[in-house]
């Protein structure tokens, strides 16, 4: 299959960590621009380049191409401080030349941090699980119109009024009674916005200015479909559109200017934090979490796992649009006996809605043959051949094929099926 795509959006099909970050990695060997357009340092994706690894958490995974430039939108929740680090991490991989903030994504400060700790301790139905970076409180003001923006951290006087018209009401929430030190957080994040000045661009002009000339576009997304918070677990969920359509209006890009929707999914289902997830399986079936690098990448967290759920990627088919599939971690399956997949609940009629449908959603399986030795295999024709018939059961229950196949984390193990974008 030959699409030669212009622009593409890479979205999670699951609950966040499906790989989209290798898969990011491997197209922008083609493309000139990667544009990150929700969430914030909450995400984590990991890239193995060369026998090392980096990790990304708002800065594109597009920044370890020489030849791509990198743009955190405006719809993006963005920590300064955490930002600075991120690039210190990149080390001699980090070109500033190649990095633009849009100066409408809305700053994290301390006291969203702070309170995401406090709402999630006082949850009366139990913790969401959330990272603690302050994506929920500062997603929260910004709804409430009482978020700071980049470009008022490019003018000191604007980031005093601001915070002022805020402060006393974040203060009120947290409970605290002492004075606090207005001046000294005007004072700190002025500071950290003169060093964000030559990242400020005008992003959304950049983009459609390259998508005018019919340059190649990534738009990467963040979390996955069912942490989408309209359409995903609620209220067990991230606080920002973690869809194909939201990816696109956080980076200031135009539906009309979207080619295509590439889906990227596990072989079978983690989940990180709590809410309902169907095909979870408890200990002992599944090798540990870290013999098949289920590690949060942001959070050190344990990732939860379950089988692969058809019904699952069906509706997040449906929601984003897609029409190419990406499949990763294959290779995290080997070595076991037997293989299940959820084909859909029963006695459900619809997708579940709300969290008692999620709760009793009851999985009906077929069980296939495992496999050893999938790990990067030369060609598609060299997988095991049950791996091949557990890929093309997946292809028939969700009716589209799989256009490219991670079988391990380092770029060369992956299996295209047919170019995306031109060479
Ligand atoms: P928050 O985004 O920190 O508010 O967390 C809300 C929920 O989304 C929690 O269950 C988190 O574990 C989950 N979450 C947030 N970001 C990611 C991610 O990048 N991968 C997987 N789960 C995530």
């Amino acid at each position: 299959m030959e699409r030669f795509l212009r622009s593409l959006v890479v979205v999670g099909l699951q609950w966040g960590d499906e790989g989209k970050g290798k898969v990011v990695d491997l197209l922008s060997q083609d493309v000139l621009h990667v544009v990150r357009g929700q969430g914030g340092n909450n995400a984590g994706h990991t890239i193995a380049v060369e026998g090392k690894e980096f990790k990304l958490h708002v800065i594109p995974s597009g920044i370890l191409r020489p030849q791509t430039k990198c743009y955190i939108g405006g719809g993006v929740v963005f920590d300064p401080f955490a930002f600075f680090e991120e690039i210190e991490s990149l080390g001699k991989n980090f070109d500033k030349d190649r990095l633009f903030l849009s100066p409408y994504a809305h700053v994290i400060f301390p006291y969203h941090r702070e309170l995401d700790g406090v709402q999630e301790g006082k949850r009366a139905g139990g913790a969401i699980g959330t990272t603690g970076k302050g994506i929920g409180p500062c997603y929260g003001d910004k709804a409430l119109r009482m978020g700071v923006r980049v470009a008022d951290l490019l003018d000191r006087k604007l980031l005093e009024k601001r915070l002022k018209e805020v402060f006393s009401i974040k203060q009120a929430e947290l409970s605290q009674k002492k004075p606090a030190d207005l001046e000294g957080l005007v004072s700190k994040y002025a500071e950290v916005g003169l060093r964000l000045k030559d990242f400020v661009a005008p992003v959304e002009e950049m983009l459609f200015v390259a998508s005018s000339k019919k340059e190649p576009i990534l738009l990467e997304g963040a979390q996955g479909t069912f942490l989408d918070n309209t359409f995903g677990s609620y209220p067990f969920v991230t606080s920002s559109s973690t869809l194909a359509s939201g990816i696109a209006m956080g980076a200031g890009i135009g539906p009309s200017r979207i080619d295509g929707v590439l889906g990227v999914f596990k072989a079978f289902t983690t989940r990180v934090g709590e809410g309902p997830f169907p095909t979870e399986v408890k200990e002992g079936i599944f090798p540990h979490p870290e013999e098949v690098r289920e590690i949060g990448t942001t959070t050190g967290r344990k990732r939860r796992i379950g089988w692969l759920d058809i019904p699952l990627l069906q509706r997040a088919i449906v929601l984003n649009g897609v029409d190419m599939l990406a499949m990763t971690k294959i290779d995290a399956l080997d070595g076991m006996k037997e293989l299940k997949i959820c084909v859909g609940y029963k006695k459900k009629e619809h997708f579940p809605c709300g969290l008692c449908e999620w709760e009793s959603a009851e999985p009906i399986y077929e069980t296939h043959p495992g496999w050893e030795g999938s790990e990067g295999v030369q060609s598609y024709g060299s997988l095991p051949s049950n791996a091949r018939r557990y890929i093309r059961r997946i292809e028939e229950l969700v009716s589209m094929p799989i256009t490219l196949i991670s079988h391990g984390p380092s770029r060369e193990k992956a299996l295209w099926m047919g170019r995306i974008f031109d060479e």
